[in-house]
């Protein structure tokens, strides 16, 4: 796998501080509200709810919800479809979506209208990346961990068609 990336984006102990840095900004921000739902986007976002997770100081649940968003690889087609919902109410809990990536937005999009309509106590958004020159939508996104360009990155929980999932840094994929 390592042979088809073209250049490392973001390394493994960037990719750390930064989550360590989400994860003290997160816990404090939850302070004193009871447990945060925190809803990790299947399947991409796996591997960052995993740290993120572990690293806050604050009562946390996981729950996870997997929607499609490309029909055929990476074309985009600004359709989202629900696959996988999430196994308890939300209603009344302070819910944090955990998404990988946000690109166009539509995928945030939909899950903010979604989810909102379960009438949690609150609504927020994590993405470890964003393409803010991509958006077609425009969705708040509360937390990120960096802005990226028009690129197609792999590792640490993003794919190329299933490729590159498992890297431990986020790279440009060789296509
Ligand atoms: P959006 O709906 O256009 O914002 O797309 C969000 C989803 O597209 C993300 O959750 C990813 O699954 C996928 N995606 C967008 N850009 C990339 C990328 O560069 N690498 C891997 N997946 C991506
Ligand atoms: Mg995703």
């Amino acid at each position: 796998m390592d042979e088809k990336i073209d250049r490392i984006l973001i390394s493994e102990d960037e990719i750390r501080d930064r989550v360590e840095q989400l994860a003290a900004s997160i816990s404090q921000d939850y302070q004193d509200r009871g447990p945060v739902v925190l809803i990790g986007v299947l399947k991409g976002s796996f591997i960052f709810l995993a740290d993120l997770a572990r690293r806050l100081t604050i009562p946390r649940v996981v729950e996870f919800i997997a929607v499609s968003s490309y029909e055929h690889g990476d074309t985009r087609s600004g359709a989202v479809r629900l696959i996988m919902d999430v196994r308890d109410s939300i209603e009344d809990k302070h819910v944090l979506i955990v998404e990988d990536i946000v690109d166009s937005g539509h995928t945030l999009h939909y899950l903010l209208d979604m989810l909102q309509s379960r009438r949690p106590a609150s609504l927020k958004s994590c993405a470890l990346l964003r393409k803010a020159e991509r958006a077609e939508v425009d969705v708040t996104v509360d937390y990120v961990g960096f802005e990226i360009a028009d690129e197609w990155v792999v590792g640490y929980g993003l794919d190329y068609s299933e490729r590159g999932r498992t890297l431990p840094y986020i790279g440009v994929i060789a296509t």
